[in-house]
This record gives structure tokens, C-alpha cells and sequence, in this order.
């Protein structure tokens, strides 16, 4: 990827449809011996490997326009293939839609990667709760169970993915189960309004945990995915770190509450008009003292390098702490070879703002630190490359081209 930086974004974008909503759903399909249909699904390579799993499976995968048709009359395999699940984290969540269709699952542990090393305990412990027998071997989970149960599951962190396996688990388990101190993120409301539309038995309860009655018979739906927060976003920086005015169509304000606040704060101008955002991010701006990512509706970790970007151009010093991960501070490096003014101690960044960046050579090693480099690369001076860009058509559908009809100068080097 190579930017010519200092164009102002103008004109207006629409958001895609949500990765970390689709990818539970796609494997959610499993439960259903029959055809799911999602709307809005984004062409994104996680949803390509993803589909790719289901057809591995036995299911057929279709699309009718923007729609995404999966039919899983007939699965028939139980085994998840290491060369896909190593490229996705969301592999592990077949584990509890295997354990809910077939009664067992085989798939590589998804390991680690530059957020930290992203343990799986918390997934295992609440699947053997719930009757598997789990056994870890050369680097592989097997799990089986003749019949899951429903169970009282306390989750001692409110993990997304662990709060998802459990869902896929608990709507064919036997019997009713309750997860107490589970994610609240908003995929996960969609998850579960996903199973709703199939006829699936989930409340929330007043306490704030989630109830699923297993068992019910579901049938085929249609779903309207979400448009995605964190490229709405990622966006919303884009237009601020270039100085621009920028409308966002179909934008998730309400799952952005945390993070329109912090801008507002900034000095950032936002309008709500109907279902688009008008972001103005053509005055001063000023950086908050403090920004501490936390589970939602805390500011998304998620969003933390994009802004980190945006605070190293913006006047004010800033102190970003990383709650979630162990170690997603990664693009600071990165940043500082653009000139930013970045001090990391363990789980803490001092970002100091300075009037802008300059263009250099940098690698990106992740999805979110790949979209943080592009939003330095569009305010620096000068051409910016950007290796391991390819990091980032994993989550973004069309952000080179979104880009360009905003005004960037960019270009993808083969
Ligand atoms: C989901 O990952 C998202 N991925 C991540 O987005 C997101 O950053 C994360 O939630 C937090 O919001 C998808 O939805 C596909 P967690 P997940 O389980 O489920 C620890 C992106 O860029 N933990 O809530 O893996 C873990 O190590 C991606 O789109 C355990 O200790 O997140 C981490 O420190 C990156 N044991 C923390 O919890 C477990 O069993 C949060 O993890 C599970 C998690």
C-alpha cells in the first residue's frame, strides 16, 4: 500500500456490514438443518475463509447479491483444517456449534498472535461445564459430547468469544442455561437476535444475564447484519486525522457511544442526520488527558491504534491504557518512525501530538494496526508505504476504494 498524504477527506461513505457480528453468526448456521441468510454479509477474507470452513463441513455457501445463503441440511464433518483456522482467531468458534450439531469437534488451538498470546481456558472450562470431554494434544483441542447440557455459567472476564461458544453450545444443549458476567458487546445482542429470528429461546434477563432455553426447532430466517462499528470508527479518525468532512451512511452511532464522546471532547464536530453521521474534523482539535479501553460499552481495545493515530497529530498529551491485551501497543513503533511522539510502559502509551506526520516505510503485523497506519499514512507529508497491508482486507471490505472516492491519493503495490 503506498498513500500520498495531506488530502482532506470530503464527500460521503457507507459503512459495511459487522465482521465480529457475521463470523459467530456463519458458524452459528451449523445449528440449523437448513438455509440462513445473511444481508449486508461484507466481502471480507475472514467471511472467505469462514465459508470456506462451512463447505469443508459439508454445508453449501451461496451469495445472491449482497446476501450471503449458507445450507446446512447435510453436515457431515467435524474437523476444522489447521491451514484455515491458523489464519482466524474465530476458528475456535465452531467448537461449541460442533459440539451442538455432531456431539464433537477437532480444531487447531488458535494461539497467539501480536495482541498477546489470546488463551482459550475460558471456552474449554465453559464447554466441559456443559458435559464435553476435552482433551489438548500437539497444538489440537478434541472435544466430545454425547448430549451438552445446560448449565450456570460465570464467566471471571466477560470474554466475546467464550460469551459466543457458550451461545452455540446452549441452543442445542439440553435443558436452560444462564450466562452470568458475559460480553455485552453489541455482536453479541446480535448473535443472539440472529437465533431469535430462527426461533431460538434467548432473554436477557433484568439481572443482565442471558438465558437460552437448548432444543427448540429453528428454522430457515433471513438476518439484516449490522453495520460495523469499528470501521465506522476507524472512518470517523479517517476524516479527523486529514482535516476533512466526511458523511458516514448507515452509521452505528448507538454501539459508538464511548468513542463519539471522546471526539466530541476533542473538539471534533459530529451531526446526526437520519441514519448518517456528519463528522467535521476541519477546526482545532485537543487530546483528551486519559483513554482506558474496557469491555463495551467501555471505549472499544479495537479502536485503540486507529486512535492513537489520530491523538499523534492532535495537540495535548494523551495517556492510552490497554485493558483487554496484553500487548497491542505493536503500531507505536511503527508511528514513531513517522515522527510520533509515543513513550509505551507495559499497558500504558503517552502519546504527545505534533502538527503532522511525515511519510516513511513502515510494516504492519495486524488488522487494526495495518488500519492505524493508513490513517498516519493519510495526514503524513510525503509518500507513506505500508507492508503487511494485507492485514487489512481481513475486517475492511473496500477501504482503498472508500479512500480514494473521499480524496486519498492511494495506491496497492503488487
Ligand atoms: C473478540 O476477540 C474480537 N474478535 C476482537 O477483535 C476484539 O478485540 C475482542 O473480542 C475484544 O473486544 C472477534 O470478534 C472475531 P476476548 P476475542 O475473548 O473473542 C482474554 C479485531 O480486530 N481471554 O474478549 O478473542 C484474552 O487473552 C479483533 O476485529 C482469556 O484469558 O476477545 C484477552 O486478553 C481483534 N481466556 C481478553 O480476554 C479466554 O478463554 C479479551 O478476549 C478468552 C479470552
Amino acid at each position: 500500500m503506498e498513500i500520498c498524504g495531506g488530502k482532506p477527506l470530503s464527500g460521503r461513505v457507507e459503512i459495511q456490514g459487522s465482521k465480529n457480528a457475521v463470523l459467530p453468526i456463519l458458524a452459528g448456521c451449523i445449528l440449523h438443518r437448513g438455509i440462513s441468510r445473511i444481508n449486508h454479509c461484507p466481502r471480507i477474507r475472514d467471511v472467505f475463509d469462514t465459508t470456506e470452513l462451512l463447505e469443508i463441513l459439508g454445508c453449501q455457501v451461496w451469495w445472491e447479491g449482497n446476501c450471503l445463503a449458507v445450507d446446512a441440511s447435510r453436515v457431515r464433518g467435524w474437523q476444522i483444517p489447521i491451514q484455515i483456522a491458523s489464519r482466524m482467531r474465530s476458528s475456535i468458534l465452531f467448537l461449541g456449534a460442533l459440539l451442538g450439531r455432531v456431539g464433537k469437534a477437532q480444531l487447531p488451538y488458535p494461539g497467539g498472535c501480536v495482541l498477546g498470546d489470546r488463551p482459550v481456558d475460558l471456552h474449554l472450562q465453559a464447554m466441559e461445564e456443559m458435559g464435553a470431554g476435552i482433551e489438548e494434544e500437539n497444538g489440537r483441542i478434541r472435544a466430545e459430547a454425547e448430549e451438552l447440557q445446560g448449565r450456570e455459567i460465570t464467566l471471571r472476564f466477560p470474554s466475546v468469544g467464550a460469551t459466543e461458544n457458550i451461545i452455540l453450545a446452549a441452543v442445542c444443549a439440553r435443558g436452560m442455561t444462564i450466562i452470568r458476567n458475559g460480553a455485552r458487546e453489541p455482536e453479541i445482542e446480535e448473535l443472539c437476535s440472529f437465533f431469535r429470528e430462527k426461533g431460538a429461546d434467548i432473554r436477557r434477563q433484568e439481572d443482565g444475564s442471558l438465558s437460552i432455553r437448548g432444543g427448540k426447532e429453528l428454522t430457515d430466517s433471513r438476518h439484516d447484519l449490522a453495520a460495523d462499528r469499528i470501521v465506522a470508527g476507524t472512518y470517523l479518525m479517517a476524516a479527523a486525522v486529514t482535516n476533512g468532512c466526511v458523511t458516514l451512511g448507515r452509521m452505528p452511532s448507538e454501539h459508538l457511544k464511548e468513542v463519539l464522546h471522546t471526539m466530541k471532547q476533542m473538539g471534533i464536530r459530529m451531526e446526526k442526520m437520519g441514519k448518517d453521521l456528519k463528522v467535521d474534523g476541519r477546526g482545532p482539535r485537543r487530546a483528551p488527558e486519559r483513554i482506558e479501553t474496557a469491555p463495551y460499552p467501555g471505549f472499544p481495545t479495537d479502536l485503540q491504534s486507529p486512535m492513537m493515530a489520530l491523538l499523534a497529530v492532535t495537540e495535548g498529551t494523551c495517556c492510552i491504557r490497554e485493558n483487554i491485551f496484553e500487548s497491542r501497543f505493536e503500531t507505536a513503533f511503527q508511528l514513531q518512525k513517522m515522527g510520533a511522539k509515543i513513550e509505551v510502559k507495559g499497558r500504558e502509551a503517552r502519546v504527545t501530538g505534533i502538527p503532522r506526520l511525515y511519510g516513511n516505510w513502515v510494516e504492519a503485523r495486524e488488522l487494526r494496526g495495518a488500519a492505524a497506519l493508513f490513517l498516519a499514512g493519510l495526514n503524513a507529508a510525503g509518500i507513506t508505504q505500508i507492508k503487511g497491508f494485507g492485514y487489512i482486507s481481513r475486517g475492511y471490505e473496500t477501504i482503498c476504494e472508500d479512500m480514494k472516492n473521499l480524496g486519498a491519493q492511494v495506491r496497492i503495490i503488487e
